[in-house]
């Protein structure tokens, strides 16, 4: 007791005396605590990157998978490879072709050739000549019909890689998909088609991420040499039929938004679908500015590598709100996706586009045919799929 009044008195004594010090010293004091607190909590601030750096992603483990089973396919997915390369994708690129085709460049015009030896060279794509895979169907009239854009379940025969995205070729990459070589393990992940007016939305075809397996590949392959419906065959849809019918209930769902937009959401008037939000207002530069894929999709104006006809413009492109003159974002950024697409196919591939159709040969006859064709399964408004009117769009 005595011994700490004496400790105590002369130091409250000083204290009183020298406010100054004792400020100084006592902020002195918290300076040392803080450094030694920084000191304590340091090394557990550097042990993040070091599990950070565990996940080391070993890229030769995944791969894009494009195929082609005609010239026009092929320098669209070597427009694909382009844009892969462009923004910087660390993945594999296979690029699957017609075991017909060869890689000797035996003149100028050989542009088959010229532009799989640019797959090979310049993207660095690993080629694969394969027979293309097809489906026959036959209509009522006894006719058959053929479809080889089923070709793109060979990605499912890559089983030395753990993961693949099969992509189509009628669409526009806006950004690298590696992000979803890292998605959980799942079989199959797809966005859905939410343009379709059934629901569930079916899976749509456009891209795909899968875990490859021969088991599958067999599977599908048998079921294709089954043959299909005449009309979905002809739309170029038995894929995404099949694909359906095997996944519907098991596929991981990409969010269509941003991994699945469509040319013509920007000529809808009701956007809630692919917002997934009622109350979200529409932003069509915010839209397309987080995007990372676009399918062109206007049916019946013709696919990108075609010149659009100046009359179908006219007609179907974003309508502004009712005023056919003048511009707006949605009908800047629409044809600025068409120009960019013709663009590119010109400085990559060396090609021009194809004569504008004619419109008034390919425009519905709206009032002559007002009912909708309506196909077994859930289609997609491709612009392959001329033959067949649309719903909701
Ligand atoms: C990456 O994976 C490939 C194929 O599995 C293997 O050959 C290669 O050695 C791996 N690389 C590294 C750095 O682990
Ligand atoms: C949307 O707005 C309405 C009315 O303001 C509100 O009742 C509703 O809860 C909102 N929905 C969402 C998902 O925010
Ligand atoms: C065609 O469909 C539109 C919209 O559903 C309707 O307004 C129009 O009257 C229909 N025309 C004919 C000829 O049925």
């Amino acid at each position: 007791m005595h011994r700490r009044e004496s400790d105590e008195l002369p130091r409250f004594a000083r204290e009183t005396e020298l406010p100054a010090f004792r400020l100084r010293r006592r902020y002195a004091y918290y300076f040392i605590g803080f450094i030694f607190v920084c000191w304590v909590l340091y090394p557990s601030r550097k042990a993040p990157p070091q599990t950070g750096d565990v996940l080391k992603i070993n890229w030769s483990n995944y791969a894009y998978s494009l195929y082609t089973t005609d010239s026009t396919a092929l320098c669209h997915a070597v427009m694909l490879l382009d844009a892969l390369a462009r923004f910087g994708s660390k993945a594999d690129r296979v690029l699957f072709y017609p075991e017909h085709w060869d890689t000797t460049v035996e003149s100028m015009r050989d542009r088959d050739s010229q532009l799989l030896g640019v797959a090979r060279d310049r993207y660095k794509a690993k080629l694969h000549p394969v027979k293309p895979l097809q489906v026959a169907g036959r209509t009522t009239k006894g006719d058959w019909v053929w479809d080889e854009t089923v070709t793109k379940f060979m990605a499912f025969s890559l089983g030395y890689y753990d993961r693949v995205i099969a992509l189509e070729s009628d669409i526009t990459l806006l950004d690298s998909l590696d992000e979803l070589f890292l998605l959980p393990q799942t079989p199959i992940a797809m966005p859905r088609a939410y343009w379709t007016d059934s629901k569930p939305w079916p899976l749509a075809t456009m891209l795909m991420v899968i875990r490859p397996s021969m088991d599958e590949f067999e599977a599908f392959k048998s079921r294709l040499e089954g043959g299909g419906d005449s009309m979905l065959v002809k739309a170029h849809r038995f894929d995404m039929e099949i694909l359906n019918e095997r996944y519907e209930d098991s596929a991981l769902v990409l969010p269509h938004r941003p991994y699945a937009l469509r040319t013509a959401e920007f000529r809808r008037h009701d956007h809630s679908d692919y917002l997934g939000d009622a109350n979200e207002t529409w932003d069509p530069d915010k839209v397309y500015k987080e995007a990372k894929l676009i399918k062109f999709s206007d049916w019946p104006l013709p696919p990108p590598w075609f010149m659009l006809p100046q009359e179908g413009v006219a007609e179907m492109q974003p309508d502004c709100g009712g005023s056919h003159e003048g511009t707006c974002a949605e009908r800047r950024i629409w044809n600025g996706l068409y120009d960019d697409f013709r663009h590119r196919r010109k400085d990559v591939c060396r090609l021009l586009s194809m004569p504008a159709p004619d419109w008034d040969a390919i425009k519905p006859k709206r009032h002559r045919e007002n009912a909708t064709v309506e196909v077994a399964a859930p289609q997609d408004d491709g612009a392959a799929a001329p033959s067949v009117s649309l719903v909701g769009t």
